[in-house]
């Protein structure tokens, strides 16, 4: 039997150090918490997708009463410039939370399960890595395709 070690490399940055496109889009990501409909987790997610055209989509998360029915800021966004630019390619994405006290979360978050194989569809779909810019007080992680957090993903069949 082999082992088959899996590894992940994600950098760790102060908002200085991303370009100034980054920057504007990791703040589009905080400034997109403001729309959150989050009356149940009071968890409020903003995200930012840049596009290969230029443009810039946000969305934040929208929930519902019956749970499974709400919709995170990722996804959000992402079916959103889906909907606004269909077939361009989605080259970055930038996402920041507030906790339940309204604060911009010190530590980063990262996408939930299904925003990551949302993420991996696009990235197959365009052929190309969409860079995951996560935001926090204390520092941001850059990841520069989502098979840094999904090694193994499901693809194709
Ligand atoms: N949420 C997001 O919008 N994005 C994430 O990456 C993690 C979780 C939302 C879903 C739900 O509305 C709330 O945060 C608490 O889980």
């Amino acid at each position: 039997m082999e082992q088959i070690e899996l590894k992940s490399k994600i950098l760790m940055a102060q908002i200085g150090e991303l370009t100034d496109e980054e920057q504007a889009l990791v703040h589009q990501a905080i400034t997109s918490t403001a729309g959150s409909y989050a009356p149940y987790s009071h968890f409020r997610v903003g995200a930012a997708v840049h596009l290969s055209n230029g443009k810039t989509v946000v969305g934040c998360n929208q929930e519902n009463v019956s749970y499974p029915a709400g919709i995170c800021a990722e996804r959000t966004a992402i079916y959103a410039a889906g909907a606004q630019y269909p077939d361009t390619p989605v080259e970055m994405i930038a996402i920041a939370a507030r906790g339940t006290d309204g604060l911009l979360l010190e530590e980063p978050i990262s996408p939930c399960g299904i925003c990551r194989q949302t993420i991996v569809e696009l990235e197959t779909r365009f052929h190309q890595p969409i860079r995951i810019l996560l935001y926090g007080t204390k520092h941001i992680y850059i990841i520069k395709g989502i098979k840094e957090l999904v090694p193994l993903g499901f693809t194709d069949f």
